[in-house]
Order: structure tokens, then sequence, then C-alpha cells
């Protein structure tokens, strides 16, 4: 998120340095290497480093020198009880505070508790010298990994908690290209703003465990859950984003989010008990793919399965708390081989699965396998060759955990179709 942010601030044509405590990582930056795989973020970082608005360091001290605004893009990492442990961001709201040299806006920007914001406005003003001028403003990021960039710059809202006119006025300055695009804004409070990001992740969480949970009914009667999703997406209160029945959600966001908003709530006496639903049914969705994989390649000791996307959606490299590892590593449990492939994830993945074999390709992947496992929806796996998957698997099984084929087009190529949610494909003839 700060590497996108920085970015996209400097490409709104302000002057911004980039700050990270890890120095190999500043190094490789300015050598225009990318610690993550974000489409158009080479290009978008190589353009304004080349003119002149960008810089990395690792000197915090120096680059706080003549900066007006700081943004704090920190990671929130759970601890055991899922909440989230902040200790980064108040360790560098001290730092900053010790190094004022005028008037600072520090704007948190990390997804962090409620309340977050203002205990950092208040450690600062306890670490700066007497009368120092600072505010701190919170301003939430909805930003998407894999069109990070896009998202950014075309958000469908811009979230400013701000308690002072000059924090406001500033921030309202700085995303001036969005506003004349007109995107609108909300001004707020500081745990106004700290909350609208916690209740928009933990909803849109939600939407995927309902769905889910309607797939899995739909297994059971025998009704198609993408015509059920569709028909409930056009009643526009509902709205059609969300809805992909699938393999459970992943990735660094809705998982530590939702985990997190329970445990703040509960350490104000409350229960997120829907939020809680959310987290158990995803936990239950994810485990539910090895079970149907397993099903559908009988007995599973020394059977192959091949599967096709390891990052927690497409376009990312990023493999955290990707359901295709824990779907991987549920089938080794149970003793199947397991050939993986993604389009770029294959490095990061290799970090956290050990054993596995990584093919080169889709159909290496499908060399001799019992079933062929879609978990992440790439591109390059929407139009795969049937025909020849057919000729090169064992037992020619499809399961399609993101419903992206037509389950008449794979059994008319001589596959047996495994959906999510698909107990009998439905008409929609809109
Ligand atoms: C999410 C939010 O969408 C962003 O608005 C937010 O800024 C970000 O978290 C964050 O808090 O930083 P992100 O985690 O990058 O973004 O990715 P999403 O596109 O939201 O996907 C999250 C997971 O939900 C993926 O595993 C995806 O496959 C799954 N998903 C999404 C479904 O299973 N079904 C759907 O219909 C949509």
């Amino acid at each position: 998120m700060g590497l996108v942010t920085g970015a996209c601030l400097a490409d709104f044509g302000n002057p911004v340095t980039c700050v990270d405590q890890d120095e190999a990582k500043i190094e490789r930056l300015s050598r225009r290497e990318m610690p993550f795989f974000e489409p158009g973020l080479p290009e978008l970082v190589t353009r304004n480093l080349n003119e002149g608005r960008l810089r990395f360091s690792s000197d915090l001290p120096t680059a706080l020198k003549g900066s007006r605004v700081v943004f704090i893009t920190l990671g929130t990492p759970p601890r055991h009880d899922g909440s989230a442990d902040t200790r980064a961001i108040f360790e560098v709201a001290k730092l900053i505070a010790q190094n004022l040299d005028g008037y600072k806006l520090v704007v948190q920007k990390s997804t962090a508790p409620v309340g977050t914001a203002r205990a950092v406005w208040r450690t600062m003003k306890r670490a700066a010298r007497r009368g120092a001028g600072i505010d701190v403003a919170s301003n939430p990021e909805f930003l998407r990994e894999g069109s990070a960039i896009e998202t950014f710059m075309h958000p469908d809202r811009v979230v400013i908690g701000a308690e002072t006119k000059r924090a406001a006025d500033l921030l309202r300055k700085i995303y001036a290209p969005l506003f004349l695009i007109e995107t609108p804004t909300v001004v707020t409070t500081l745990e106004t703003a700290e909350l609208i990001k916690y209740a928009a992740n933990a909803f849109l969480a939600t939407k995927i465990s309902f769905i889910n949970e309607i797939a899995n009914l739909c297994e059971a009667v025998g009704a198609d859950v993408q015509v059920v999703a569709k028909a409930m997406g056009m009643d526009r209160r509902v709205g059609s984003k969300f809805l992909h029945a699938g393999p459970g959600y992943g990735g660094s966001c809705f998982p530590k989010d939702t985990q997190a908003l329970v445990a703040f709530a509960r350490s104000q006496g409350l229960r997120a008990r829907v939020v809680e639903a959310t987290i158990a049914a995803n936990q239950h969705q994810i485990v539910r793919m090895v079970q149907k994989i397993v099903r559908a390649i009988g007995t599973p000791r020394g059977k192959r399965v091949g599967v096709l996307g390891l990052s927690f959606k497409p376009n990312t490299d990023d493999v955290r708390e990707a359901p295709a590892l824990t779907i991987v590593k549920g089938l080794r449990r149970r003793g199947v081989k397991v050939t993986a492939y993604d389009p770029v994830a294959m490095p990061r993945a290799r970090e956290m699965l050990g054993r596995v074999t990584f093919a080169d390709d889709v159909y290496q992947a499908a060399r001799g396998a019992d079933a062929l496992a879609i978990v992440t929806e790439w591109n390059a796996f929407r139009n795969l060759n049937l025909a020849r998957l057919r000729r090169l698997m064992r037992r020619p099984v499809l399961c399609d955990l993101r419903n992206i084929y037509d389950p008449e087009e794979v059994e008319a190529a001589g596959l047996r179709y495994v959906g999510v949610g698909r107990g009998r494909p439905g008409r929609w003839d809109g």
C-alpha cells in the first residue's frame, strides 16, 4: 500500500519520498526493481523516478525535512487473539515527533483499530517539543491488489478523517486530481473514518461468505449459484459485486480485518456476530474445497491433482492467506500428490509450501493428473485447450473452484465438471 500510494501521489504531481527501514528494499527500488508483482507499478515508479518527483530512502529524519505531510502505511499484523498489532505505527509516530522541523500533518493510512489515529496524535504531542504544530488525520485506503493503481486513481470515494481545517484542506489538495474526476469525498471524524474501513471490508467479506453458503445450498438442492447471484445482484439494493462463489476469501486484508473487527468489538464489550459467522463460514468453505476435490478423485492416496493458481487472487504474486495454499496442504495431508502452477506466484508459494512439485505451465500440471483444480481465476486459465487436457490427464476431471467455465462446454469436451454451487446448470437468458 505504501509503494502504490507513494507512486500514485507522485503521479498526482506531489514530490514524494518513500521511506522504509529495509535498506536492501530501498536499494532495489532505487534500481527500479519492484518488491512484488503489481500490474503497471514498474512503469509508474520508473516514470516518477525519472521525472524527479519520487525518491526512495531509508533515512527517515532526512526524508522528513521539508515534508509537510507524512503518510503512515505500515503493516498491522494479527496478534494471537486476532487483534491488530499497531506497535510499528507508534514507533514511527514517535520518530516523526522527535524530528519535527515545522508543522506536520501525519496521515494514518494503515488499517488500524478505531482509536489508533487519536492515540497516535496523543503520542506525538507527548514526544514532540511543546507547542509543535502537529495534526493527525485518518485516511483509509480502498485499493485492491492486482488492480491497485486503477483502484487508487479511480476510487469509489475518498474518506478523510480530519478534525482541523488545515488537515482537511491539505488532504483535499493532495487528492485534488480525484475531485476533478468527481470522486465523492467523505470528511468526518477520526474514529468514523477508521470504522468505515473495517465496516467496508467486513461487509464485502460477508457478501462472499453469504454467497458461498448459498452455493453449498445450491449443491444440495440442484440449483445454480451463478444464476442465483446474477438475479440477486439485479436488485440494486444488493448489487452484483462480490457475489462470486468460490473457495473462500484470502489475502492480507479480509482475513485479518474481519478478525481485528471481532477482537475490537470484544474489547468494547460487544460481539460482532455477523462477522464472526463470516469468518467461520470462510474457514469452512476452504476445507469444503479439499473435500470436493477428494470426492472427485475417489480414494486420495496415490492420486495426483494439478492445481492452477496459487495467489489469493489473479494479477498478484501475494499468497498471504491464499485458499490455494490451504487446499494444497489439505490434499497433501490426505496423501494426494500435487503439481501446482501459477503465472507469477510460484516463487512466493515455494517459500510456504516446501516440497510441492511446480509445473512450467498448465498442461504440465495436468499431465497424468486425476483432477485439475482451478483455484485462482487468472485470465490465462479461462481459455484452456480442453481436448488437450483430456488427452493429458489420467482421469479428466475439472474442479473449477471459480466457476469460470461453462459446465456444458467442459462436458462436451469429454471432461467431468465440478464447480462451486452448480448443482445443476441453470439457464439465464438475459
Ligand atoms: C480488499 C478490498 O476489496 C479493498 O477495497 C481494500 O482496500 C483492501 O482489501 C485492503 O483492505 O487493503 P484485496 O484484498 O486486495 O482488497 O482483494 P479483493 O479483490 O477484495 O479480494 C479479496 C478476496 O476475496 C480474494 O481472495 C478474492 O478471490 C475473494 N473474492 C472476491 C471472492 O471469493 N468472491 C468475490 O466475489 C470477490
